[in-house]
């Protein structure tokens, strides 16, 4: 079967990397009714994959390279075969806490794999027509805030010292929602910096040679599929774990902390709207959920859902944590046509389900 060019894009190959983790394995069945061939490489890295196996989830028409994106020689034998038309870029080292002491392997993996892909695609004359890259609201560090007399400021890095005595927050000013096109990017972790430079390195690359660049800044991502033995990410399903042994769970800071927990299937139709849309937004998309709780609530919703424990403050926290964090997804709906459909109370549900159904939980 010949390639189709259908609706502004090339249907042909669409080459997933990262395409057995948490967003692939949910975006796949979705890219393999799109495209002729998908195609995940994936090195299935055992801090995400324990078993080290292709992922149940993963749809059976996906063809798995394990190999590893930051080799040269991965991308000289898959584009030796393969000729791209869309690449949805997702293999990444993703832990926000876990980048302060593992730096290397998060540079290494997030702009080395970059470069690596990107060189490969000149040297094998095979440019797709667009590369969809998942980056991060960690981009934007501690984000925009509005003083009460209106001016909106960059606050500072929270720094250790302030952190030991307890000052969570910043005086006078209440956060904004982040937004690509208003909120400044200040990444505050290792993490962040590297996606950043993901994104830098990408629309400088593409936006030269003719390839379009098209960047997700992705919020708190949960749900069914979500590693459960990787220690680093998920914190939802660390709590539903909790929950379902009977303990209370622990809230870091004052419990106070705001995220926007956006579900699995959500985020699949945005990266999949990504991937096919005929006009490739130009303007970087913010993908949430369209509501920002605080994790005390998130919490609490899922003890109660559990029958545990109340959750209890503990004062702790985590360096590169930022204090408040939601998505503004207007963008998104301007330019993807994509809106968030479950709500935190949905995706709970839909979580625990799929959990209390796995043969094997990790022990906590
Ligand atoms: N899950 C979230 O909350 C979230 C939020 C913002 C952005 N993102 C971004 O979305 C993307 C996907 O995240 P995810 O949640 O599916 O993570 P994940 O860890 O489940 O998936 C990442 C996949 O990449 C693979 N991988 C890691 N290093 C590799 C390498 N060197 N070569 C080949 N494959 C490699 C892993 O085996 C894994 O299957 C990442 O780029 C991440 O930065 C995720």
């Amino acid at each position: 079967m010949g390639n189709a060019r259908v609706a502004g894009i090339d249907r042909g190959v669409c080459v997933v990397t990262g395409g057995a983790g948490f967003i692939g394995t949910a975006t796949s069945a979705a890219l393999a009714d799109t495209f002729r061939r998908v195609v995940a490489v994936d090195n299935l890295h055992p801090q995400v994959h324990e078993s080290r196996e292709r992922p149940a989830g993963l749809d059976h028409r996906v063809e798995l390279v394990q190999a590893d994106v930051t080799e040269a020689a991965t991308w000289d034998q898959l584009l030796s075969t393969t000729r791209p038309d869309v690449i949805v870029h997702l293999a990444a080292e993703t832990g926000t806490g876990q980048s302060l002491s593992e730096s290397t392997r998060h540079a290494s993996v997030n702009v080395v794999g970059t470069t690596q892909m990107l060189d490969a695609l000149v040297r094998h004359d095979a440019l797709p027509s667009r590369i969809v890259l998942t980056s991060s609201r960690a981009v934007y560090g501690e984000g925009a805030w509005r003083t009460d007399d209106g001016a909106v400021i960059y606050p500072a890095q929270r720094t250790r010292a302030s952190l030991d005595g307890g000052e969570w927050d910043v005086p006078g000013a209440q956060p904004l929602p982040m937004s690509a096109a208003t909120t400044f990017p200040a990444p505050v972790s290792v993490y962040g910096a590297t996606k950043l430079a993901q994104e830098n390195i990408l629309r400088a690359w593409a936006n030269s040679l003719g390839v379009a660049p098209v960047v997700v800044r992705l919020q708190n991502v949960y749900g069914p599929g979500q590693s459960l033995s990787n220690p680093y990410t998920g914190i939802m399903s660390l709590f539903c774990r909790m929950a379902r042994a009977g303990r209370s769970i622990p809230l870091y800071e004052d419990g106070q902390v705001r995220r926007d927990f956006v579900l699995i299937s959500d985020v699949a139709r945005a990266v999949h709207a990504a991937a096919t849309i005929a006009q490739p937004p130009l303007e970087t998309v913010d993908i949430g959920s369209g509501e920002h709780q605080t994790i005390a609530r998130a919490a609490e919703l899922i003890a109660e859902h559990y029958g545990a424990p109340m959750p209890h403050v503990t004062g702790q926290f985590r360096e590169g944590d930022v204090r408040h964090a939601w998505a503004d997804v207007t963008t998104a709906a301007e330019v993807l046509g994509w809106r968030p459909e479950f709500s935190l109370r949905e995706g709970v549900e839909q979580l625990s389900t799929w959990i209390d159904a796995q043969e094997h939980i990790p022990e906590l």
